[in-house]
Protein backbone atom coordinates (compact mmCIF):
# COMPACT_ATOMS: atom_id res chain seq x y z
CA UNK A 1 0.00 0.00 0.00
CA UNK A 2 1.93 3.24 -1.15
CA UNK A 3 5.05 0.90 -0.53
CA UNK A 4 5.79 0.01 -4.06
CA UNK A 5 7.59 2.62 -6.13
CA UNK A 6 5.70 2.48 -9.38
CA UNK A 7 8.39 1.86 -12.67
CA UNK A 8 9.44 5.32 -14.37
CA UNK A 9 10.59 4.49 -17.36
CA UNK A 10 14.17 4.37 -17.83
CA UNK A 11 15.62 7.48 -20.21
CA UNK A 12 18.41 5.96 -22.65
CA UNK A 13 21.56 7.45 -22.62
CA UNK A 14 23.28 9.55 -23.26
CA UNK A 15 22.00 12.27 -20.62
CA UNK A 16 22.29 16.14 -21.18
CA UNK A 17 25.19 17.33 -21.56
CA UNK A 18 24.55 20.16 -18.92
CA UNK A 19 23.50 17.63 -16.00
CA UNK A 20 27.30 15.61 -16.06
CA UNK A 21 29.64 18.04 -17.20
CA UNK A 22 29.54 20.59 -14.55
CA UNK A 23 32.10 22.74 -13.15
CA UNK A 24 32.29 20.53 -9.97
CA UNK A 25 31.92 17.20 -11.54
CA UNK A 26 34.95 18.67 -14.41
CA UNK A 27 37.51 19.52 -11.63
CA UNK A 28 36.94 15.89 -9.93
CA UNK A 29 37.40 14.08 -13.45
CA UNK A 30 40.74 15.68 -13.74
CA UNK A 31 41.88 14.90 -10.22
CA UNK A 32 40.63 11.54 -11.09
CA UNK A 33 42.53 11.07 -14.61
CA UNK A 34 45.71 12.03 -12.87
CA UNK A 35 45.74 9.71 -10.22
CA UNK A 36 45.00 6.90 -12.51
CA UNK A 37 47.18 8.25 -15.23
CA UNK A 38 49.96 7.56 -12.45
CA UNK A 39 48.85 4.32 -11.33
CA UNK A 40 48.64 3.23 -14.86
CA UNK A 41 52.81 4.34 -15.38
CA UNK A 42 53.73 2.45 -12.30
CA UNK A 43 51.76 -0.41 -13.48
CA UNK A 44 53.63 -0.20 -16.40
CA UNK A 45 57.15 -0.36 -14.40
CA UNK A 46 56.51 -3.24 -12.55
CA UNK A 47 58.39 -6.20 -13.76
CA UNK A 48 56.09 -8.84 -12.76
CA UNK A 49 53.01 -7.87 -13.39
CA UNK A 50 51.23 -11.08 -12.29
CA UNK A 51 51.86 -10.56 -8.78
CA UNK A 52 50.04 -7.16 -8.30
CA UNK A 53 47.67 -8.49 -10.43
CA UNK A 54 46.39 -11.73 -8.64
CA UNK A 55 46.96 -9.94 -5.63
CA UNK A 56 44.84 -7.54 -6.57
CA UNK A 57 41.81 -9.41 -8.51
CA UNK A 58 41.57 -11.01 -5.48
CA UNK A 59 40.93 -8.49 -3.06
CA UNK A 60 38.24 -7.32 -5.67
CA UNK A 61 36.27 -10.48 -5.51
CA UNK A 62 35.90 -10.27 -1.92
CA UNK A 63 35.03 -6.50 -1.87
CA UNK A 64 32.51 -6.87 -4.83
CA UNK A 65 31.11 -9.64 -3.06
CA UNK A 66 30.85 -8.11 0.11
CA UNK A 67 29.14 -5.21 -0.92
CA UNK A 68 26.21 -7.85 -1.79
CA UNK A 69 26.89 -9.54 1.89
CA UNK A 70 28.66 -12.64 0.50
CA UNK A 71 31.59 -12.37 3.44
CA UNK A 72 34.46 -14.38 3.03
CA UNK A 73 38.36 -14.16 4.27
CA UNK A 74 41.18 -13.76 2.13
CA UNK A 75 42.47 -16.47 4.35
CA UNK A 76 39.61 -18.92 3.20
CA UNK A 77 40.03 -17.71 -0.36
CA UNK A 78 43.06 -18.55 -0.50
CA UNK A 79 42.95 -21.43 1.10
CA UNK A 80 39.85 -22.70 -1.27
CA UNK A 81 42.44 -22.08 -4.59
CA UNK A 82 46.04 -23.36 -3.72
CA UNK A 83 44.30 -26.56 -1.64
CA UNK A 84 42.38 -29.66 -3.32
CA UNK A 85 39.88 -30.03 -1.19
CA UNK A 86 36.55 -29.32 -2.52
CA UNK A 87 34.61 -26.25 -1.78
CA UNK A 88 32.39 -26.38 0.90
CA UNK A 89 31.57 -22.60 1.59
CA UNK A 90 29.04 -21.21 -0.66
CA UNK A 91 29.91 -17.68 0.25
CA UNK A 92 33.92 -18.68 -0.91
CA UNK A 93 32.53 -20.55 -3.91
CA UNK A 94 30.91 -17.34 -5.03
CA UNK A 95 33.91 -15.08 -4.66
CA UNK A 96 36.40 -17.62 -6.37
CA UNK A 97 33.91 -17.79 -9.43
CA UNK A 98 33.63 -13.91 -9.00
CA UNK A 99 37.65 -13.92 -9.68
CA UNK A 100 37.39 -16.15 -12.51
CA UNK A 101 34.71 -14.29 -13.79
CA UNK A 102 37.61 -10.82 -13.95
CA UNK A 103 39.85 -12.84 -15.69
CA UNK A 104 37.44 -14.27 -18.23
CA UNK A 105 36.16 -10.47 -18.64
CA UNK A 106 40.05 -9.22 -19.39
CA UNK A 107 40.80 -11.82 -21.77
CA UNK A 108 37.69 -11.31 -23.73
CA UNK A 109 37.95 -7.57 -23.80
CA UNK A 110 41.48 -7.91 -24.43
CA UNK A 111 40.81 -10.16 -27.65
CA UNK A 112 38.07 -8.30 -28.97
CA UNK A 113 38.29 -5.03 -28.30
CA UNK A 114 34.57 -4.90 -27.32
CA UNK A 115 31.61 -6.62 -25.63
CA UNK A 116 28.64 -7.78 -26.75
CA UNK A 117 25.36 -8.96 -24.95
CA UNK A 118 26.19 -12.31 -24.66
CA UNK A 119 29.46 -11.62 -23.46
CA UNK A 120 27.84 -9.54 -20.35
CA UNK A 121 25.45 -12.38 -19.96
CA UNK A 122 28.25 -14.87 -19.74
CA UNK A 123 30.38 -12.78 -17.62
CA UNK A 124 27.17 -13.03 -14.74
CA UNK A 125 26.93 -16.44 -15.37
CA UNK A 126 30.42 -17.22 -14.17
CA UNK A 127 29.36 -15.48 -11.13
CA UNK A 128 26.05 -16.93 -10.93
CA UNK A 129 26.12 -20.08 -12.25
CA UNK A 130 23.03 -20.72 -13.54
CA UNK A 131 21.66 -20.42 -17.21
CA UNK A 132 19.18 -18.10 -16.27
CA UNK A 133 20.53 -15.27 -18.53
CA UNK A 134 18.55 -11.84 -18.59
CA UNK A 135 15.33 -11.25 -17.25
CA UNK A 136 12.57 -12.71 -18.62
CA UNK A 137 9.86 -12.88 -16.15
CA UNK A 138 8.73 -9.43 -14.33
CA UNK A 139 8.67 -8.94 -10.53
CA UNK A 140 12.34 -7.93 -9.38
CA UNK A 141 12.62 -4.81 -7.55
CA UNK A 142 15.13 -3.42 -5.75
CA UNK A 143 14.74 -3.17 -1.76
CA UNK A 144 16.05 -1.27 0.73
CA UNK A 145 18.06 -4.59 3.10
CA UNK A 146 17.16 -2.76 6.66
CA UNK A 147 13.31 -1.92 5.87
CA UNK A 148 13.04 -4.26 3.28
CA UNK A 149 10.61 -0.83 1.34
CA UNK A 150 11.30 -1.24 -2.37
CA UNK A 151 13.19 1.90 -3.70
CA UNK A 152 13.30 1.46 -7.16
CA UNK A 153 11.60 -1.09 -9.86
CA UNK A 154 13.79 -1.10 -12.96
CA UNK A 155 12.01 -2.24 -16.22
CA UNK A 156 10.08 -5.29 -16.24
CA UNK A 157 9.53 -5.61 -20.06
CA UNK A 158 12.21 -8.47 -21.59
CA UNK A 159 12.10 -6.42 -24.59
CA UNK A 160 12.59 -2.91 -22.89
CA UNK A 161 15.37 -4.57 -20.84
CA UNK A 162 17.10 -5.81 -23.89
CA UNK A 163 16.53 -2.21 -26.03
CA UNK A 164 17.79 -0.46 -23.25
CA UNK A 165 20.85 -2.79 -23.01
CA UNK A 166 21.53 -2.43 -26.91
CA UNK A 167 21.98 1.56 -25.86
CA UNK A 168 23.77 0.22 -22.70
CA UNK A 169 26.58 -1.51 -24.97
CA UNK A 170 26.59 0.57 -28.01
CA UNK A 171 27.72 3.41 -25.47
CA UNK A 172 30.25 1.41 -23.74
CA UNK A 173 31.86 0.12 -26.56
CA UNK A 174 32.13 3.51 -28.82
CA UNK A 175 35.22 5.59 -27.76
CA UNK A 176 33.70 9.13 -27.12
CA UNK A 177 35.69 11.87 -27.61
CA UNK A 178 33.38 14.45 -26.39
CA UNK A 179 32.16 13.25 -22.85
CA UNK A 180 35.61 11.90 -20.91
CA UNK A 181 36.00 8.64 -20.33
CA UNK A 182 35.89 8.98 -16.19
CA UNK A 183 32.38 10.78 -16.33
CA UNK A 184 31.50 7.90 -19.00
CA UNK A 185 32.11 5.03 -16.59
CA UNK A 186 29.92 6.69 -14.01
CA UNK A 187 27.10 6.91 -16.05
CA UNK A 188 27.10 3.76 -17.39
CA UNK A 189 27.17 1.99 -14.32
CA UNK A 190 24.50 3.92 -13.18
CA UNK A 191 22.82 2.96 -16.05
CA UNK A 192 23.56 -0.65 -16.04
CA UNK A 193 22.19 -1.02 -12.54
CA UNK A 194 18.98 0.39 -13.36
CA UNK A 195 18.55 -1.64 -16.20
CA UNK A 196 19.25 -4.45 -13.62
CA UNK A 197 18.97 -6.98 -16.63
CA UNK A 198 19.70 -9.93 -14.28
CA UNK A 199 17.33 -11.91 -11.52
CA UNK A 200 20.72 -11.37 -9.49
CA UNK A 201 24.54 -10.89 -9.81
CA UNK A 202 23.79 -6.66 -11.15
CA UNK A 203 26.43 -5.32 -8.66
CA UNK A 204 29.19 -7.49 -9.13
CA UNK A 205 28.71 -7.64 -13.12
CA UNK A 206 28.34 -4.13 -13.83
CA UNK A 207 31.60 -3.66 -11.23
CA UNK A 208 33.59 -6.10 -13.83
CA UNK A 209 32.18 -3.79 -16.42
CA UNK A 210 33.53 -1.11 -14.68
CA UNK A 211 37.44 -2.22 -14.98
CA UNK A 212 36.97 -3.54 -18.49
CA UNK A 213 35.31 -0.64 -19.72
CA UNK A 214 38.77 1.53 -18.24
CA UNK A 215 40.91 -1.91 -20.18
CA UNK A 216 38.80 -0.93 -23.50
CA UNK A 217 39.77 2.39 -22.94
CA UNK A 218 43.68 2.41 -22.86
CA UNK A 219 43.13 4.07 -19.28
CA UNK A 220 44.65 1.37 -17.74
CA UNK A 221 46.11 -1.43 -18.69
CA UNK A 222 45.70 -4.55 -16.34
CA UNK A 223 42.84 -5.56 -14.26
CA UNK A 224 44.18 -3.41 -10.80
CA UNK A 225 41.63 -0.11 -10.39
CA UNK A 226 38.09 -1.55 -8.41
CA UNK A 227 36.13 0.86 -6.30
CA UNK A 228 34.64 -1.57 -4.09
CA UNK A 229 36.72 -0.79 -1.14
CA UNK A 230 35.79 2.55 -1.72
CA UNK A 231 32.13 1.27 -2.10
CA UNK A 232 32.59 -0.74 1.23
CA UNK A 233 33.53 2.30 2.70
CA UNK A 234 30.41 4.55 1.24
CA UNK A 235 27.96 2.13 0.71
CA UNK A 236 24.74 4.05 1.99
CA UNK A 237 26.04 6.89 -0.47
CA UNK A 238 26.67 4.62 -3.26
CA UNK A 239 22.47 3.46 -2.77
CA UNK A 240 21.22 6.79 -2.33
CA UNK A 241 22.79 8.48 -5.50
CA UNK A 242 21.92 5.79 -7.42
CA UNK A 243 18.72 6.26 -6.37
CA UNK A 244 18.68 10.33 -7.15
CA UNK A 245 19.41 9.47 -10.22
CA UNK A 246 16.72 7.20 -10.77
CA UNK A 247 14.12 9.75 -8.94
CA UNK A 248 15.58 13.10 -9.63
CA UNK A 249 17.63 12.54 -12.47
CA UNK A 250 20.37 14.22 -9.77
CA UNK A 251 23.55 13.27 -12.09
CA UNK A 252 26.17 15.56 -10.49
CA UNK A 253 26.54 13.74 -6.87
CA UNK A 254 27.05 10.80 -8.62
CA UNK A 255 29.25 11.43 -10.83
CA UNK A 256 31.55 12.84 -8.65
CA UNK A 257 31.10 10.45 -6.21
CA UNK A 258 32.50 7.58 -8.87
CA UNK A 259 34.94 10.19 -9.25
CA UNK A 260 36.20 10.44 -5.87
CA UNK A 261 35.87 6.68 -6.08
CA UNK A 262 38.91 6.66 -9.04
CA UNK A 263 40.72 8.91 -7.38
CA UNK A 264 40.69 7.44 -4.05
CA UNK A 265 41.17 3.89 -5.27
CA UNK A 266 44.25 4.96 -7.72
CA UNK A 267 45.97 6.32 -5.11
CA UNK A 268 45.47 3.24 -2.47
CA UNK A 269 46.45 0.96 -5.14
CA UNK A 270 49.91 3.03 -5.85
CA UNK A 271 50.38 2.87 -2.16
CA UNK A 272 50.06 -1.27 -2.51
CA UNK A 273 52.29 -1.47 -5.51
CA UNK A 274 54.89 0.43 -3.34
CA UNK A 275 54.26 -1.90 -0.45
CA UNK A 276 54.70 -5.24 -2.74
CA UNK A 277 58.01 -3.88 -4.54
CA UNK A 278 59.39 -3.27 -0.94
CA UNK A 279 58.75 -6.68 0.30
CA UNK A 280 59.81 -8.07 -2.66
CA UNK A 281 63.05 -6.72 -2.85
CA UNK A 282 63.49 -6.46 0.78
CA UNK A 283 62.62 -10.78 0.81
CA UNK A 284 64.99 -11.15 -2.27
CA UNK A 285 68.16 -9.42 -0.42
CA UNK A 286 67.44 -11.44 2.85
CA UNK A 287 67.37 -14.57 0.95
CA UNK A 288 70.29 -13.76 -1.00
CA UNK A 289 72.27 -13.24 2.50
CA UNK A 290 71.29 -15.78 4.68
CA UNK A 291 70.27 -18.66 2.38
CA UNK A 292 72.39 -17.60 -0.95
CA UNK A 293 72.14 -21.42 -1.92
CA UNK A 294 68.30 -21.18 -2.40
CA UNK A 295 68.29 -18.46 -4.05
CA UNK A 296 66.13 -17.99 -7.32
CA UNK A 297 64.33 -15.06 -7.93
CA UNK A 298 61.77 -17.10 -9.83
CA UNK A 299 61.21 -18.73 -6.46
CA UNK A 300 60.56 -15.11 -4.32
CA UNK A 301 58.46 -14.28 -6.84
CA UNK A 302 56.32 -17.03 -6.49
CA UNK A 303 55.86 -16.70 -3.21
CA UNK A 304 54.34 -13.07 -4.36
CA UNK A 305 52.36 -14.82 -6.97
CA UNK A 306 50.61 -17.14 -4.98
CA UNK A 307 50.59 -16.23 -1.10
CA UNK A 308 49.77 -19.47 -0.29
CA UNK A 309 52.23 -21.41 -1.59
CA UNK A 310 53.14 -25.17 -1.42
CA UNK A 311 55.10 -27.88 -2.72
CA UNK A 312 53.79 -28.81 -6.33
CA UNK A 313 53.64 -24.79 -7.05
CA UNK A 314 57.39 -24.83 -6.29
CA UNK A 315 57.96 -27.97 -8.34
CA UNK A 316 55.86 -26.58 -11.52
CA UNK A 317 57.77 -23.22 -11.62
CA UNK A 318 61.06 -23.83 -11.01
CA UNK A 319 61.22 -27.63 -12.34
CA UNK A 320 63.12 -29.30 -9.32
CA UNK A 321 62.13 -32.61 -7.39
CA UNK A 322 59.72 -32.86 -4.83
CA UNK A 323 62.31 -32.87 -2.41
CA UNK A 324 64.13 -29.73 -3.27
CA UNK A 325 61.23 -28.39 -3.23
CA UNK A 326 60.01 -29.16 0.39
CA UNK A 327 63.60 -28.49 1.54
CA UNK A 328 63.04 -24.22 0.03
CA UNK A 329 59.97 -23.76 1.42
CA UNK A 330 61.39 -24.86 4.33
CA UNK A 331 64.13 -23.10 4.48
CA UNK A 332 61.96 -19.88 3.64
CA UNK A 333 59.74 -20.84 6.86
CA UNK A 334 63.06 -21.14 9.01
CA UNK A 335 64.00 -17.63 7.55
CA UNK A 336 60.74 -16.24 8.75
CA UNK A 337 59.72 -15.57 5.63
CA UNK A 338 56.42 -17.97 4.90
CA UNK A 339 54.55 -19.95 7.61
CA UNK A 340 53.11 -23.15 7.36
CA UNK A 341 49.79 -24.19 7.64
CA UNK A 342 48.17 -28.03 7.67
CA UNK A 343 44.68 -27.97 5.89
CA UNK A 344 44.04 -31.94 5.34
CA UNK A 345 47.30 -33.66 4.49
CA UNK A 346 49.01 -30.74 2.73
CA UNK A 347 50.98 -28.14 4.11
CA UNK A 348 50.36 -24.89 2.91
CA UNK A 349 53.27 -21.85 3.25
CA UNK A 350 52.13 -18.38 3.28
CA UNK A 351 53.46 -15.33 3.11
CA UNK A 352 51.64 -13.21 5.70
CA UNK A 353 53.53 -10.16 5.25
CA UNK A 354 52.63 -10.09 1.71
CA UNK A 355 48.30 -10.78 2.59
CA UNK A 356 48.85 -7.98 5.64
CA UNK A 357 49.37 -5.34 2.87
CA UNK A 358 47.05 -6.99 0.54
CA UNK A 359 44.15 -6.39 3.18
CA UNK A 360 44.51 -2.36 3.38
N1 LIG B 1 18.44 2.60 -6.41
C1 LIG B 1 19.23 1.88 -7.21
N2 LIG B 1 19.23 2.10 -8.52
C2 LIG B 1 20.00 1.39 -9.32
N3 LIG B 1 20.82 0.40 -8.90
C3 LIG B 1 20.88 0.14 -7.62
C4 LIG B 1 20.09 0.86 -6.69
N4 LIG B 1 20.35 0.37 -5.46
C5 LIG B 1 21.25 -0.61 -5.63
N5 LIG B 1 21.58 -0.77 -6.91
C6 LIG B 1 22.55 -1.72 -7.50
O1 LIG B 1 22.06 -3.04 -7.37
C7 LIG B 1 23.13 -3.90 -6.94
C8 LIG B 1 22.56 -5.15 -6.27
O2 LIG B 1 21.90 -5.95 -7.24
P1 LIG B 1 22.01 -7.54 -7.29
O3 LIG B 1 21.39 -8.05 -8.53
O4 LIG B 1 21.55 -8.13 -6.01
O5 LIG B 1 23.58 -7.72 -7.46
P2 LIG B 1 24.48 -8.80 -6.73
O6 LIG B 1 23.89 -10.15 -6.74
O7 LIG B 1 25.80 -8.67 -7.37
O8 LIG B 1 24.32 -8.38 -5.33
C9 LIG B 1 23.94 -2.99 -6.03
O9 LIG B 1 25.27 -3.42 -5.87
C10 LIG B 1 23.88 -1.67 -6.78
O10 LIG B 1 24.89 -1.62 -7.78
MG1 LIG C 1 22.32 -10.16 -4.96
Amino acid sequence: MGQNTPYKKLDKLPPRKEKIETLEILKMDSKASRALGELKGIAETMPNQSILINAVVMQEAKDSSEIENIITTQDELYKAISSNQKLQNSAVKEVVNYRKAIFYGYELAKKQNFLKLKDVEEIQKIIIENNAGYRKTPGTVLKNDRTGKVVYTPPQDKDEILDLLSNFLEHFNIENKEVSPLISLAILHYQFESIHPFYDGNGRTGRILNILFLILNHLIDIPILYLSSFIIENKTEYYRLLNNVNKKNDWEPWITYMLKAVEFTSKKTIEKIKSITDLLNETIELVKEKAPKIYRKELIELLFEQPYSKIEYVVGKLHVERKAASRYLRNLEELGILKPQKIGRETIYINEKLIEILKH
